[in-house]
């Protein structure tokens, strides 16, 4: 892919009519980690679910939060039974802690669903407010997002600390994946950004779809994101998904769990700063 491929004209009117509408972070304790993607079914929610996953087993306090207002399914990958949900909370409100379920490793959940519920009903402050509500039991909140760079996945990004943007090699992924990241960074204090290659054939696909992505963010876009890592195409992540498993749970040894492991320990830690101006 030729750098040019990256550098779409964009809608500046509609970013600056956003950029009015998206509330300021306010101050809060837990690092939140915004798994997002341009391109659809690239596998944010399987990494997130299992990312999520390995850092409550490691000890820290994990809150699960899917924010896919679309269609929503970490409940269904893993194997739990969706109760009051962050689409029902946005439209009739709820306690949201009791809203929460503990799965076996402890993991905190809220689910999402399928839902009606318009996609920017996340905005306006509502995703905020729950967000604020978990903030004193969570040390790390993941938040699995819908694709694309609507108003919806706009605002989660910019109510994260650091947006995990998730690709595969392929053309088409990695220049939506640029396209979100240009959004993103045309807002007031954007979200650190941290880039994962899913379903790479191996260790050179995935190094030259990050190189290419990452160099034309930073000639563009004048910003360095990290590239934390990337996790192989293999048949057993939709196997467990059948079996409404998680992989990391189901196929431990397998090469994708161990390659979420390493990405979990890496994510565990802030991006390496200072701030990602290139
Ligand atoms: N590393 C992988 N190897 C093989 N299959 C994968 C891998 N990662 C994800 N998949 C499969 O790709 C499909 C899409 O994954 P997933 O639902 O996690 O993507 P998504 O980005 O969350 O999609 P959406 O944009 O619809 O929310 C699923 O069938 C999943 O099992
Ligand atoms: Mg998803």
């Amino acid at each position: 892919m030729g750098d040019n491929s990256f550098n779409i004209p964009d809608q500046a009117a509609n970013l600056r009519r956003l950029v009015e509408t998206v509330v300021p972070k306010l101050p809060h304790k837990a690092r939140r980690l915004a798994f997002l993607s341009g391109k659809g079914g690239v596998g944010k929610t399987s990494l997130a679910v299992n990312i999520a996953l390995v850092l409550a087993r490691m000890g820290k306090k994990t809150v699960f939060v899917d924010c896919d207002l679309g269609l929503a399914n970490a409940d269904i990958l893993l194997g739990i039974q969706p109760r009051i949900t962050l689409d029902g909370i946005l439209a009739n409100g709820g306690d949201v802690k009791k809203s929460l379920i503990e799965v076996p490793s402890g993991l905190f959940i809220l689910t999402g669903s399928e839902s009606t519920v318009p996609k920017k009903a996340i905005g306006g402050g509502h995703l905020q407010d729950i967000l604020m509500e978990l903030d004193n039991d969570a040390e790390i909140i993941i938040m699995d997002g819908g694709a694309g760079i609507d108003e919806g996945v706009q605002h989660i990004a910019m109510l994260a600390d650091e947006i995990v943007i998730v690709t595969s090699p392929e053309s088409a992924a990695a220049v939506n994946a640029y396209r979100l990241i240009k959004v993103v960074l045309g807002h007031r204090d954007p979200p650190a950004i941290r880039i994962v290659i899913n379903r790479a054939r191996n260790d050179a696909v995935a190094g030259r779809a990050a190189a290419s992505l990452l160099g034309a963010v930073k000639q563009f876009l004048y910003t360095d994101p990290e590239y934390v890592g990337w996790v192989p195409k293999d048949p057993i992540v939709e196997q467990a998904a059948r079996e409404r498993r998680p992989f990391v749970e189901r196929y431990p040894g397998s090469l994708p769990s161990r390659a979420v492991v390493s990405l979990a320990n890496k994510l565990y830690m802030p991006p390496p700063g200072p701030p990602q101006a290139a």
